[in-house]
């Protein structure tokens, strides 16, 4: 979490810095901060609050915006309450060095204890003051650059960190490191300027040119010469790989919707045609992903596939395993990473573990990557950010190609790590045999109408809204589904409670009378869904129990739909496709629905509060 933005070069850093902020605060939002170096001093101002209150304070004072070179920050507190002073960027004792860092430094104490002993005082709570204090210890203690004391000090701490640190007294060059979390450099044309952010959408209008530090590497950007990276645990240089980014403007920009969230639950049906696009090859009745098919023995032979990932991604993973157990016929376990990391699991070399995710910077799921490899099991990765961390860390794996998603609640991530582990479901079931030719056929069949199904569905916002205003003011909602749509409902739940801050709980829906049953009255919605094919019958028993104790029924079904539709209070139709695909159909409403209540509510819908987009500390 934290983002980092820093700019050094020839033009005013100012905005170049801020508008990147801006584009970073998906990664925390209580506080931010911002330092320009105008030539002889470093003009720092910071605030408890977003982007946009930071910009409140230096709009009063323009000659705090003037200078080449810049850093700032946007918070998620870790140590320290969010407040003006825990705010980056923060000063060393001198006032010479400067730091803003995205991580947490876990032996801050000691190091803090020992600092206080040799004459620093702190002003701040956080860990990262501690660690420009030392940078300072060390550079004055070993008569050395800042390159070598940054180095030397980061071999004394133990955490995570993406780092970026000035010195007045050298004022062409910047130092960043990364452990953990992610730092990207920009580089301008003839190097004569270069970006630092936490991502590479600060930079995108100015360079296509990257490179994306790996963990344990720090480098020395100065301006006018090559970026030169080495270890920080020895002193070796590393050739770095600079990649030409993807990346457009328009992608990282709101388009004319409200927020991100809208844009990109309307970015859907593209965003699942791009992931299946050139993959899934209908008239040849094929499915091409070459992670899989190097690795198709390992696949076949593997005692069982365990998933890994957090969140949305690892509701993501339930329906995967519905999907790979039914089409493919391999025992499937799913765990939420922070579970799975601390829990001893038993894993060997004939497990296969596939981890997803969005960000591919979550820490939890990072580390169950780790544990997993070193118990010999092949890792496969699914994961929306190219080069992130975990595609790295992980031996194959696919990526699901939504695009930049930056509204924190996850929506087209959700659909397209659907898409890519049904196409991955598909083709093992067709590999060995658990599928026949022709079920393999009809369901490519069926997957490639889903866009399109998609966008049509989007067209029940009008009454999506409706129902959203009957209960913004809830206080407590019950999602259920069964089979392949409970993952559905726990999603469902999760994007409510998240953006509108409503309890909610999502259940396989036969579970109700083992407890929830309990909750039912007349103020209680109940958002059921009743797909034709998933357990129907079942599903209408469950929706007649809830409406004989006065429960409200807000219903999903398939078109056509006569039933249910006697009995509950509202139905929204989804078009018809297998059972195993409704999920990426029957989860449309539910997104539209918390982001009608939460726009109702006043609440924020992108940056929703505590929340934010990559949870890079366990
Ligand atoms: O980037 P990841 O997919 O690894 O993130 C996992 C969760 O933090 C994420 O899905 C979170 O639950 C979302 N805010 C849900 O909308």
């Amino acid at each position: 979490m934290c983002g980092i933005s820093a700019y050094i070069g020839f033009r005013e850093a100012y905005p170049i810095v801020i508008n990147g902020l801006k584009r970073l605060e998906y990664r925390g939002y209580d506080s931010a901060g911002i330092m320009i170096y105008d030539g002889k001093k470093m003009q720092l101002s910071k605030t408890k609050g977003k982007v946009s209150d930071l910009e409140l304070i230096t709009d009063e004072d323009e000659q705090r915006k003037i200078g080449t070179i810049g850093m700032g920050h946007t918070r998620w507190a870790t140590h320290g309450v969010p407040n003006d002073v825990n705010s980056h960027p923060h000063f060393s004792e001198s006032g010479e060095l400067v730091i803003v860092h995205n991580g947490i430094i876990e032996n801050y104490d000691t190091i803090k204890k020992e600092l206080i002993k040799r004459g620093y005082t702190f002003k701040s709570d956080t860990d990262t003051e501690v660690l420009i204090n030392l940078i300072e210890e060390v550079k004055k203690v070993e008569g050395c650059k800042l390159g070598k004391a940054v180095q030397l000090a980061l071999n004394s701490v133990v955490g995570a960190y993406a780092i970026s640190v000035f010195d007045k007294s050298k004022p062409n060059e910047i130092i960043v490191a990364r452990l953990g979390s992610p730092i990207a450099i920009g580089i301008g044309k003839d190097s004569k300027e270069f970006f630092v952010a936490s991502d590479a959408s600060p930079f995108v209008e100015y360079t296509k040119d990257a490179i994306y530090l790996e963990d344990e590497e720090m480098a020395i950007i100065k301006i006018g010469k090559k970026v030169k990276v080495h270890k920080i645990n020895d002193d070796s240089l590393v050739e770095p790989t600079v990649q030409k980014l993807k990346m457009s403007l328009d992608q990282i920009e709101k388009g004319g919707y409200d927020h991100f969230m809208i844009k990109e639950i309307h970015e859907q049906p593209k965003a699942i045609t791009d992931t299946f696009r050139g993959r899934m090859l209908v008239d040849q009745s094929i499915i091409k992903m070459s992670s899989i098919e190097e690795n198709i023995e390992k696949f076949l032979s593997a005692d069982k596939i365990i998933i890994v990932a957090c969140g949305t991604s690892w509701h993501a993973g339930l329906v995967a395993e519905y999907l790979i157990e039914d089409m493919a016929r391999i025992p499937v376990e799913v765990e939420y990473a922070s579970e799975f990391r601390y829990r001893n699991p038993i894993i060997t070399n004939k497990d296969i573990v596939i981890a997803i995710s969005q960000s591919g910077e979550t820490a939890d799921t990072l580390a169950a990557i780790k544990l997993a490899k070193s118990k010999g099991a092949f890792v496969y990765g699914v994961c929306n950010v190219v080069g992130s961390s975990i595609a790295r860390e992980t031996h194959s794996g696919a990526y699901t190609h939504a695009g930049p998603e930056i509204g924190v609640a996850s929506t087209k991530a959700f659909t397209t790590q659907i898409t890519v582990l049904t196409l991955i479901a598909l083709k093992l079931g067709k590999a060995n045999k658990s599928l026949s030719s022709h079920e393999f056929k009809n369901y490519l069949q069926k997957m490639q109408k889903i866009p399109r199904q998609v966008e049509k569905l989007l067209e029940v916002d009008d009454q999506v809204k409706e129902i959203a205003s009957v209960y913004k003011d809830s206080k407590n909602c019950l999602y259920l589904g069964r089979g392949f749509n409970f993952p559905v409902a726990l999603e469902g739940a999760l994007k409510l409670k998240e953006i509108s801050y409503i309890h909610a709980e999502g259940y396989p829906a036969a579970e109700m009378k083992h407890g929830p049953i309990a909750l039912i009255d007349e103020n209680m919605p109940i958002f059921v869904i009743a797909t034709n094919k998933g357990h129907y019958e079942k599903v209408v028993s469950n929706i007649q129990e809830i409406k004989s104790r006065s429960g409200k029924i807000i219903a999903i079904v398939t078109e056509g739909d006569t039933q249910v539709k006697e009995i509950a209070d509202h139905v929204i139709e989804i078009p018809e496709t297998e059972e195993a695909l409704t999920p990426l159909l029957t989860t449309i409403p539910f997104q539209l629905l918390s982001y009608h209540i939460a726009v109702m509510l006043e609440k924020n819908v992108d940056q929703p509060r505590n929340l934010a987009k990559s949870v890079t500390v366990e």
